[in-house]
């Protein structure tokens, strides 16, 4: 039997909110606690980045397929990692949505991202008809498959997965925990066909509607490692419970 040594993280992804007065009262209310078995990231805008304390985990919420040059409003590797950030959100539907980023764009900055020494949070997920329609594990492997085959089983070792159902997000309708569990197992079986050690101890959030309310029960499912939040991770008290909720599984 392997040992699994997930380290369980909560990733709060701010989208186009927040500002510096809740970098203080986030950064206040995490400082509190005792989150010492679990890692927790901000991933503010990009301008808010370089606002934080240096002992605060910072995510971006996107980056460039480039190093450097005429791309208007893009951001680099280079530039994220200037200002301190370790994570970088791709593949989210929003962006999947709102700016048409295909499976194929996704792998290619998951790529650039793993290259700059940064870690990835990988995010995946199906919309409602695609579960109505009795194709949600083919929808998902498909997803998968486009990150794969560009970067291989082995560098997943260094990323993080995300999984994020569309019908849950900012719509308060989370995933059940047996929903959740059951996408999660899926994903692990399927890397595991390729290599059982990097399944094991694949870190692979749950994201969508989760709150301080429910997030114990989502994460003790076995396969849920943590959280990928939204709207809550707005709120430091309930971002706080969340943290917590992940801590214990630590
Ligand atoms: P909510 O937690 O607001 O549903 O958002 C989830 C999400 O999209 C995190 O990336």
């Amino acid at each position: 039997m392997q040992v699994t040594t997930r380290r369980p993280m909560v990733a709060g992804n701010w989208k186009m909110n927040g500002d510096t007065s809740l970098i203080k009262t986030m950064q206040s209310t995490l400082a509190q606690a005792d989150l010492s078995n679990m890692d927790w990231v901000i991933c503010p805008p990009m301008p808010l980045l370089g606002l934080f304390d240096k002992s605060t985990k910072l995510g971006s919420q996107n980056v460039s397929q480039f190093d450097s040059g005429a791309h208007t409003g893009e951001t680099s590797t280079s530039l994220l990692k200037e200002v301190g950030c370790q994570y970088v959100i791709i593949g989210h539907s929003e962006r999947r949505q709102d700016n048409h980023e295909s499976d194929q764009l996704i792998a290619e900055k998951v790529k650039k991202t793993l290259d700059a020494g940064l870690t990835p949070i990988f995010c995946f997920g199906e919309p409602e008809s695609v579960r109505d329609d009795g194709s949600l594990f083919e929808y998902l492997s498909a997803q998968l498959d486009a990150v794969l085959e560009v970067i291989g089983i082995s560098a997943f070792a260094d990323l993080v997965m995300a999984y994020e159902p569309i019908w849950a997000i900012g719509t308060g309708k989370t995933a059940s925990p047996e929903q959740a569990q059951e996408v999660h197992a899926f994903v692990r079986d399927y890397l595991a066909k390729q290599d059982a050690n990097i399944a094991q101890q694949q870190v692979i959030l749950y994201g969508g509607s989760v709150k301080g309310s429910n997030a114990d029960e989502l994460f003790s499912q076995p396969d849920v490692d943590g959280g990928l939040i939204g709207g809550a991770s707005l709120k430091p008290d309930d971002f706080l419970s969340i943290c917590l909720a992940a801590n214990k599984l630590g």
